[in-house]
């Protein structure tokens, strides 16, 4: 969470509902942090759905892992330390429904490598989010 926790959860509200989730999802958060999208994903796909959130730092993973520990339970909630630059990513072909990946694309030196990656493991017809903080406007693109 950010320096505005209101600010941040309103706009992770709007991404979350502009991937259109349904139950029964799978959705990847690509670079999660600590989780601040999580527990919208987590609402939008419900029960029968799954969030897989991956990042290279074992701090916020760590720090999520204590706040969701219920659904790491019951599996709704997978987590990994993955670095993007470090490709393939370990997931199958065509595996997920959509994915968020929300002011990370900034910091990956290869961006088509990881957008190519999002191809491959997004079913067809699978949604990818991708925003980033513009720091000189202060908007989001
Ligand atoms: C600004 S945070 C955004 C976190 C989250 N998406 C959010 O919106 O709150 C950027 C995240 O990307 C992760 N990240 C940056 N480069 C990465 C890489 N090469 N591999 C894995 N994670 C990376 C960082 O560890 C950090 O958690």
């Amino acid at each position: 969470m950010g320096i505005f926790p209101e600010h941040d959860r309103r706009l992770k509200a709007q991404l979350v509902k502009r991937l259109s989730l349904k139950p029964n999802m799978r959705v990847l958060d690509l670079g999660c942090g600590r989780g601040a999208a999580l527990s919208q994903l987590i609402e939008a796909v419900t029960d029968t759905g799954s969030i897989t959130a991956i990042d290279r730092d074992q701090d916020s993973l760590d720090f999520m892992q204590t706040h969701f520990s219920n659904r790491l339970e019951t599996k709704t909630l997978q987590t990994a330390q993955v670095d993007f630059r470090c490709l393939p990513l370990p997931y199958s072909t065509d595996y997920f429904d959509s994915i968020l990946c929300h002011n990370v694309i900034g910091s990956i030196i290869d961006k088509p490598a990881l957008l190519d990656e999002c191809y491959r493991i997004l079913k067809p017809g699978g949604k990818l989010l991708l925003s980033h903080h513009d720091f000189d406007t202060a908007t989001y693109n």
